[in-house]
């Protein structure tokens, strides 16, 4: 047991208490940010004459060499130090002596994980963010591919109108756009620095907060000290908005899962991202998007567990926060894996243009289409709809498509169709004729890819 505190104890810690308050076994994570941290607060320390810059010397070289130790695995980060506070500061004390007593001067345990926790997940910010941009470089690339393979639009899981493969690609891309933006906000919010905040009541030394701040890389200090050791609202937001990466990742993965399926057929998993059956040798599962689906309620429990631990705390620091880290760690390292397979299965994935573009063709996707056309001939909407709802009860009574039948069929059922309603209620009109903003056809989604490699460009 190797603890930063003793002297007002008459005991030694029952070593089933010190295990279950110790926390190295996961905050060893950020021991290059709490390195990073006592480094500006040392430099600081010296600028403000509280230490001399001798002493800030020796210190900064002291946390240069643990940090190459750690780094070449020449030092362990062991259980033997209730946390990696501890560990730093215990080791720096063994390497340079006295002037290592030196760096905790103004700074209590509170404001330094503070400050490690903002680091280290400033930092994951960062990574997912550039994972997420490769996703949306293999979407993008993905749409600017299938600009006329066309499939069917569900709602409902039930067929509704023609759409293309890039449309559909295009919204799971809004999605993740949507993702980084929220990423980035975080990032902004979360940017100061509550170093100097001590334990609660700042010090009375005369410290420089904003000089801290600057030096790692802050918008400037937190504004109030008990607030500074008692937030975790950035731990909170991101959780959320990693739950909310893995709510899409998961979406796109159940559809994956259903295109691959039998029934549909419209996609076809890369053999090495899919496994096999013990039992039944004709499987191909597609097991990587179950899992990233699966993995979703991980992502979410450790959301609803930090706002759960938080919801009843006084202020200030209190033990029960110590419990933000395992679950972030894990969500953190959840999505980044999720988001990586994620990328790697999608564009390996081979799509059945034939297939999907066939499924599009029946199901009566066309049938808005149909109505359209008669409201072109003067038929008011109400009655269009009507009518074409009589033609499917038709076709489905023939087994056939409204495409399929003759122009006297038509007709009996509505003297307004002329040859020229083949043509109109053909696939590629009804993707076509869709010209909206966002809409499949080929000229709306240009423009969206166009804008979406603008976008990629700059962010
Ligand atoms: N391991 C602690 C945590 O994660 C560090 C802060 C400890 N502060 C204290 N007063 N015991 O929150």
């Amino acid at each position: 047991m190797a603890q930063l505190w003793g002297g007002r104890f008459t005991k030694e810690t029952d070593q089933l208490v010190y295990n279950f308050n110790a926390s190295i076994l996961f905050d060893q994570k950020f021991w290059k940010q709490d390195i990073a941290g006592s480094r500006a607060h040392v430099r600081m320390l010296a600028k403000q004459g509280i230490l001399t810059e001798d002493e800030r010397d020796q210190i900064l070289a002291g946390l240069d060499g643990i940090e190459a130790d750690v780094e070449s695995g020449k030092l362990e980060i062991t259980q033997k130090y209730e946390d990696i506070h501890s560990f730093v500061e215990a080791n720096l004390i063994d390497r340079i002596g006295d002037a290592g007593k030196k760096l905790h001067t103004g700074r209590s345990r509170n404001d330094q994980v503070a400050l490690d926790m903002k680091l280290y997940t400033r930092d994951e910010i960062g990574e997912i963010d550039a994972l997420l941009k490769k996703l949306l470089e293999t979407l993008l690339s993905m749409m600017e591919e299938h600009i006329h393979t066309y499939m069917p639009g569900f709602t409902h899981l039930q067929k509704a109108q023609p759409i293309t493969l890039t449309h559909h690609i295009g919204a799971y891309f809004e999605m993740f756009r949507r993702d980084r933006q929220r990423l980035s906000d975080i990032k902004e919010r979360m940017n100061y620095c509550p170093l100097g905040s001590g334990a609660l009541a700042g010090t009375t030394y005369p410290l420089d907060r904003e000089y801290t701040a600057e030096l790692l890389g802050f918008a400037g200090p937190t504004l109030n000290s008990m607030d500074s050791v008692a937030d975790r609202d950035y731990v909170i937001e991101l959780l959320s908005a990693l739950s909310t990466i893995m709510m899409h990742l998961s979406r796109f993965c159940e559809e994956i899962i259903i295109w691959n399926s039998n029934e549909y057929r419209f996609v076809e998993i890369d053999d090495a991202y899919s496994t096999g059956s013990s039992i039944m040798p004709q499987k191909k599962n597609p097991d990587i998007a179950e899992l990233v689906r699966g993995k979703t309620g991980r992502v979410y429990g450790a959301l609803i567990s930090i706002l759960t631990t938080m919801k009843g705390l006084p202020l200030a620091y209190n033990k029960d926060m110590q419990e933000d880290k395992e679950l972030t760690f894990d969500a953190i390292d959840t999505v980044k894996g999720c988001i990586a397979l994620f990328t790697g299965m999608v564009s390996t994935m081979k799509f059945r243009k034939q297939v999907m573009e066939e499924s599009a063709k029946n199901g009566f996707t066309n049938a808005t289409d149909a109505a359209d056309y008669l409201v072109n001939h003067g038929v008011p909407f109400r009655d269009a709809h009507g009518i074409v709802g009589r033609l499917v009860l038709y076709c489905l009574d023939k087994n056939t498509s409204i495409d399929d039948l003759s122009l006297e069929e038509l007709k009996e059922i509505s003297p307004v169709f002329e040859e020229d309603i083949y043509e109109a209620v053909s696939l590629k009109t009804c993707v076509e004729k869709r010209q909206t903003i966002g809409a499949p056809s080929e000229l709306a989604m240009q423009k969206s890819i166009e804008a979406g490699k603008a976008y990629l460009a700059n962010s």
